[in-house]
């Protein structure tokens, strides 16, 4: 069912909650007259939300840049951005001291990336300023080792106002060469492999460190990841990708937050956004409250986590 302020004349697409609003609300249930009336973001579809609007909002930018820089203790500004961003700033609950949110931009069947690896561009311009925005406010950005063979990305902030992350790479057993951006430019970049792992302390200009596997999912164990870079003061994390990655956040359980781009596109194969063990039944999926925000072409949506993980995870 499409909301009608959202339908496909207006190059929008499904808004999920709608059809479970409508029945509640009186403006969408009065008939066709009624979809002239304006949308606005705390009315009836009130958890879907223009955060477009917001980039026009300069300060309430950088009053999010200010909350970052005051470890959130500050008030958060009001606004679009701060309803979606404002929950990162906020102090870590986790024990080893991390805030962590995984990001994935995929096409509406779930690919993230064609099956030769190219996901230029999947989601819109709104998706792109997104993820720099997500860099900004975070102390450091983790990408696999898949992202940076296939994209060789910079991972730095050009798109807003906000300082470049702390780059770090995973590649358990070291299979990347020196050759990458981000171990050859500016901002500083750890690369993370296994104990075991041959190899001198420096790739580029990259700091080698080495962390234990583990054992039950394959690659590093991700609990050590967080209190090694919580050890050196990044608490706020950014796992920007791809599939693999996020994957086995979410299946450690070390995800706060998820934030999924989804784009008006269909691919019909590609590189999965997720991949978890099989699940025998529906009620062994992980089930989710979620906020979606409009991010014109596509759509956002912000998921609290608080570390939980599917059943079949555990
Ligand atoms: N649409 C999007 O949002 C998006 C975002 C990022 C990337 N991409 C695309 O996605 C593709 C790559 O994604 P992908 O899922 O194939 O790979 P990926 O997640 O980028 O990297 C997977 C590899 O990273 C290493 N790795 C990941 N997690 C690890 C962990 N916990 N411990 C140790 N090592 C870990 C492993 O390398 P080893 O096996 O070598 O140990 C693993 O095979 C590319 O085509 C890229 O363009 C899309």
């Amino acid at each position: 069912m499409l909301c009608p302020r959202w339908g496909p004349e207006k190059g929008r697409v499904l808004c999920p909650r709608w059809a479970l609003k409508r029945a509640a609300c009186p403006r969408l249930n009065r008939g066709p007259e009624k979809a002239a009336a304006p949308w606005h973001p705390s009315g009836p579809c009130g958890k879907v939300r223009r955060i477009m609007d917001g980039m026009r909002s300069g300060s309430e930018w950088e009053a999010l840049l200010a909350l970052r820089d005051a470890g959130g203790a500050a008030a958060p500004p009001c606004g679009p951005l701060a309803k979606l961003f404002a929950p990162l700033l906020a102090p870590p609950r986790a024990e080893d001291g991390c805030l962590v949110v995984g990001r994935l931009a995929q096409t509406l069947d779930g690919r993230i990336a064609t099956l030769s690896g190219s996901s230029q561009w999947i989601g819109g311009r709104g998706d792109i300023l997104h993820t720099h925005r997500l860099r900004a406010l975070c102390h450091a950005v983790v990408i696999g080792a898949g992202t940076v063979r296939h994209d060789d990305p910079r991972l730095t902030t050009r798109e807003c106002p906000g300082a470049d992350p702390v780059r770090v790479v995973l590649d358990t057993d070291r299979r990347l060469g020196p050759d990458y951006r981000v171990f050859q430019e500016a901002p500083p970049t750890l690369l993370l492999c296994a104990e075991d792992a041959p190899g001198p302390d420096r790739l580029g200009r990259a700091e080698v460190l080495r962390l234990p596997r583990d054992p039950l999912r394959g690659g590093l164990h991700l609990p050590s990841l967080l209190r090694l870079l919580a050890g050196r003061g990044l608490t706020r994390l950014f796992v920007e990708g791809g599939g693999v990655t996020v994957s086995r956040f979410l299946a450690a359980g070390c995800l706060d937050r998820l934030h999924v781009t989804v784009a008006p596109v269909l691919l019909g194969s590609g590189i999965p956004a997720f991949t978890l063990p099989e699940a025998a039944r529906i009620a062994d999926g992980l089930r989710f409250a979620w906020t979606v925000h409009a991010l014109d072409p596509d759509v956002l949506f912000d998921i609290p986590l608080d570390r939980a993980r599917p059943q079949v995870c555990r």
